[in-house]
């Protein structure tokens, strides 16, 4: 965590030890223990992110913005943009996610040390409607993080709207295949979607996809795929 820029690794700190946070009325609020990624998680999507030299980043599923802070700090120095959809950022998170990644991108952007600009942009719709609009407007994405809602349906509407703003080579990560849900969203990518290559990746509650070109499968095309029903035992 220490090879993180300042504004990142201090937030992070911060957030991991569960100090507190303003909120967009000002008032302090708790962060819970449980909804965030787990630091290697982060840092796995921080390599990601440099390896690609990835400037247009966009995350599905903000809360309080753990996975923000190492997305922003992977622009550091190329400078760049993270775009975040969710909804419910004011009314279930009291704006912290938002708040804290607005303040670390300006002190990244006014740091000359810290390279070219980094900007931040939160959208409070829901990924059903925001990534459809997205495409609408022309915009591509080089990394792509889904952590929204977990239901099978939703996380497979995340990616096939994802992987429509995805540009050739660059990568879409899914959090949380604890969870059955996501596990068999892997299942029907790894035997239906040709066009998206999965990577090998160290932290194993991430599936990381790349890619390859376009979808060319036919308009009835369907391999059956086995659905994931067992928990994990050492869950996220
Ligand atoms: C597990 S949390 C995200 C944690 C975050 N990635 C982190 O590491 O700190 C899931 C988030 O998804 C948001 N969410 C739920 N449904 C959504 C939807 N349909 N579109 C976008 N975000 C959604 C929730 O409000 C919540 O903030």
């Amino acid at each position: 965590m220490a090879a993180l820029p300042a504004p990142c690794s201090l937030t992070l700190g911060a957030l991991y030890s569960r100090q507190p946070q303003a909120g967009e009325d000002g008032q302090l609020q708790p962060i819970d223990a449980t909804t965030r990624i787990k630091p290697e998680e982060g840092l796995e999507l921080l390599r990601l992110a440099r390896d690609l030299q990835a400037g247009a980043l966009l995350e599905i599923g903000l809360a309080y913005g753990f996975s923000t802070q190492f997305l922003l700090a992977s622009l550091v120095p190329r400078g760049g943009r993270l775009m975040a959809l969710d909804p419910f950022q004011s009314s279930d998170w009291h704006g912290v996610g938002r708040g804290l990644a607005e303040r670390t991108a300006a002190a990244l952007s006014r740091d000359p040390a810290s390279g070219a600009p980094v900007r931040f942009q939160w959208l409070s719709e829901p990924s059903h409607r925001g990534l459809p609009a997205l495409e609408a407007a022309g915009e591509r994405f080089d990394l792509i993080f889904i952590d929204g809602y977990h239901r099978f349906d939703d996380v497979l509407i995340d990616v096939t709207l994802a992987a429509r703003l995805c540009r050739p080579g660059g990568v879409i990560v899914l959090h949380d295949l604890w969870l059955p849900s996501v596990r068999s969203v892997v299942a029907f990518l790894e035997s239906n979607r040709a066009d998206l290559e999965r990577l090998p990746t160290r932290c194993r509650n991430l599936g990381v996809f790349r890619l390859r070109g376009e979808d060319q499968r036919n308009w009835d095309h369907f391999v059956p795929f086995a659905s994931a029903s067992e928990i994990w035992l050492d869950q996220a």
